[in-house]
């Protein structure tokens, strides 16, 4: 067993482990892929402004995400196709969620089903929703997730139409793989993946094949957003589904300061500062960058979260001393469960989170909640002078 010690430990083991086909997945951002770059070298920017001889005892990363306790403000991004990258990769990582104490985001594009997550795990997690043209179904999808008493609704509001991604469509990524002579000879190398997703509860996506008539493809990704995602939402539309719902809202895939404001006003319990890891529009600016700008429009009107390009503790704690109160992980968590299973889960939180604890221990605090922008070193030109 090699020695893991960080995120890209696991995205080495990661990348030998999965069919290529997924691993090009998750791997990938649209177009250029400069926003997907720039999510990951953007945080790499902003310094730490490191602290002596104050006192480090009784350190604590605990906080809150919409008024839920949390062992570290870093929450598990939904993320389709999970079961894809590990056999069962939805409940293996709903349960490393839950033992650890974050929150789990299941994506309506998930492999495993709502209600096979919901009877792997003991504690509520939130659900992901993507707005389709079958309002019927929506409707359906919400009472399955309130059935399994789902704690939040995470609205994506970034992928009404689909971002392209080049590797995707060479590939010909579908679930479960199209066996093409490529895939085969691909698939040929993945033994263990291979054994392992012969026993998975599923290999289709479990929130729409059996639940759904009249799509083309079930199996691809692409046909299926193509054909059912619902190109005229609007906030008059996100409104209706969070009267719908009921419950505690989050609004993901918010980058600009005026749809932050609008999210606000709906009402939303949290709005997730995200370019869904950069797989939407390419060329949009990173979350990290555009994270100060919202701040300062939104205030303590609602609470801000962000994802996109985090990578360690230091990211998280970039973020939060920017005033997130909560952070997501996509990628990272996928590569450890790609890696190990619900172990490299596992690991990939413990990473993170021993990461996040050093380092505010060396910026000199002892809790999230007392983390600032006086804990960084911002270049003064980082917001950009974009007209
Ligand atoms: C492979 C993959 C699949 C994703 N699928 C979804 C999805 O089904 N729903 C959604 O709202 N976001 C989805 N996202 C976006 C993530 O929720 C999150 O915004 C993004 O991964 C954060 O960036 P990071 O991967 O750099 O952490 C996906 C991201 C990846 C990498």
């Amino acid at each position: 067993m090699p020695v893991i010690t960080n995120i890209a430990d696991l995205k080495r083991i990661y990348e030998r482990r999965v069919p290529r086909m997924f691993y090009d997945y998750a791997e990938s951002g649209s177009w250029t892929e400069q926003t997907f770059r720039e999510n990951t070298s953007d945080f790499d920017q902003i310094r730490l402004r490191q602290r002596v001889a104050v006192d480090m005892t009784g350190r604590n990363t605990a906080s809150q995400m919409i008024g839920q306790d949390v062992a570290m403000p870093v929450a598990l991004a939904p993320v389709g196709l999970t079961g894809m990258q590990h056999a069962d990769g939805e409940m293996k990582a709903a349960r490393a969620a839950e033992e650890f104490g974050v929150p789990f985001t299941l994506s309506t594009m998930s492999i495993n089903s709502i209600e096979d997550v919901a009877g792997y795990t003991n504690k509520p997690f939130w659900f992901q929703l993507y707005t389709m043209k079958d309002t019927d179904y929506v409707s359906r999808l919400i009472q399955r997730a309130k059935d399994a008493k789902c704690s939040a609704l995470v609205i994506t509001l970034d992928l009404q139409i689909l971002g392209q991604r080049h590797k995707d469509l060479k590939n010909g990524l579908s679930a479960p793989p199209k066996l093409t002579p490529s895939t085969v000879a691909n698939l040929m190398t993945k033994w263990t993946w291979g054994l392992q997703m012969l026993r998975a509860h599923r290999r289709e996506f479990g929130n729409i094949v059996g639940h759904v008539d009249g799509i083309s493809d079930a199996s691809s990704l692409g046909a299926w957003t193509a054909e059912q995602f619902d190109p005229s939402l609007d906030w008059g539309k996100v409104e209706k589904l969070m009267n719908e719902w009921g419950g505690k809202v989050i609004l993901k895939g918010i980058l600009d300061a005026e749809d932050a404001k609008m999210a606000a006003k709906l009402g939303a319990d949290a709005i997730i500062v995200s370019n869904h890891g950069g797989r939407q529009l390419d060329g949009a600016l990173s979350s990290i960058r555009v994270l100060p700008e919202i701040m300062d429009a939104v205030g303590d009107s609602v609470e801000v979260h962000l994802d996109s390009g985090i990578r360690s503790g230091q990211d998280v704690l970039k973020a939060l001393a920017l005033g997130a109160k909560g952070t997501y992980v996509g990628r990272a968590f996928v590569y450890g469960l790609g890696a190990m299973g619900q172990a490299g889960v596992t690991k990939a939180l413990e990473v993170i989170h021993k990461e996040l604890d050093t380092t505010m221990a060396l910026c000199g605090e002892k809790n999230v909640a007392g983390l600032s922008r006086d804990n960084l070193l911002v270049p003064a030109d980082f917001g950009g002078r974009w007209a």
